[in-house]
């Protein structure tokens, strides 16, 4: 958009009550289509095509960020806000933009659809199959497969992938054709090195987390990652988690921390966690991301990246 093409936003009308809408299977269909036609031109018309797509999607997310922020800042709308990011074709679109966290399942599927080029490269590929208590199940297929070293180093890209990338699940299953279902565990995949590796943060002192508090803070490493944390402390117990709940990934900064319960409440639709593991007591299977923590002294240190 130029300055020129600019013109004063005026409101709309906006459709006559009694117009018929898609469904939300209709709207994804049609955006599915128009996708994949985008991905079929050549030359000049794809990368016209894709940059007029990302130029668009730039607006809304940019858009939407904002009255998204709006509504969840003022009491007399956050009500709405919630109830709108319950309707599916809503949830879709903040989902596309990043301004919710899609479900488990969505979020794993768009995790190995970034990972299968790199597989099919090498000549094998992955099949998502369910995900249940925090586990993905998947079906490996072609030179994923097998013991050699490629096999290996295939079958732990897709597993890192999915564990890294997607809070709910904390272990990837291989179902057969496997001879055996193997379970691999977050901390065998991430042993702790010796002294504080790349990635801990000298967060916050402990006179900052007193017993029954919850603060929400921003950490940055040396590194230039970092991340947007709440810490508690429940009975001086104090534990760190990424400022994401497990049900849209919005933030935790006005959760209900209730010592007494050992409970945090996520202050959007309620879902409630134990507050010191960050599982989740509403939705099985779902949880907090939990981070490493480390007091020492009077300074908690917090690891946001491994
Ligand atoms: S975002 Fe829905 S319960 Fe937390």
């Amino acid at each position: 958009m130029t300055a020129s093409t600019k013109s004063t936003p005026t409101a709309s009308s906006g459709p006559a009550a009694t117009e018929a809408e898609p469904s939300f299977e209709d709207l994804a269909e049609r955006v599915d289509r128009a996708v994949e036609a985008a991905a079929a031109l050549d030359g000049a018309a794809g990368e016209a095509a894709a940059e007029l797509q990302a130029a668009i999607e730039e607006v809304h997310r940019v858009g939407l960020r904002r009255i998204v922020r709006a509504m969840r800042e003022r009491p007399e709308t956050r009500e709405l806000l919630f109830t709108l990011v319950d309707d599916p074709v809503v949830h879709l679109l903040l989902s596309l933009h990043g301004i919710v966290r899609p479900d488990p399942v969505t979020h794993a599927q768009q995790v190995l659809t970034v990972v299968r080029p790199q597989l099919q490269s090498h000549g094998g590929d992955v099949a998502f199959d369910h995900v249940a208590d925090g586990v993905a199940y998947v079906r490996l297929e072609g030179a994923c497969n097998g013991c050699s070293m490629s096999a290996v180093t295939l079958r732990n890209l897709v597993e890192e992938a999915l564990v890294a990338q997607v809070p709910a699940i904390h272990a990837v299953e291989v179902l057969p054709n496997e001879p055996t279902p193997t379970l691999i565990s977050v901390e065998s995949m991430f042993p702790r090195a010796a002294a504080l590796p790349p990635g801990w943060v000298d967060g916050l002192g402990t006179d900052d987390v007193a017993p029954g508090a919850l603060v929400a803070v921003h950490l940055a490493a040396d590194d230039g990652t970092g991340a947007d944390v709440v810490v508690v402390n429940v009975d001086n117990r104090i534990s760190a988690y990424r400022n994401a709940c497990a049900h849209e990934g919005l933030p935790l900064d006005g959760a209900l921390l209730d010592v007494a319960a050992g409970t945090l409440t996520c202050p959007w639709h309620g879902f409630c966690y134990d507050a010191t593991s960050g599982e989740c007591l509403s939705a099985p299977g779902a949880q907090l991301e939990q981070l490493p923590v480390r007091v020492d002294g009077d300074r908690i240190w917090v690891r946001v990246h491994t």
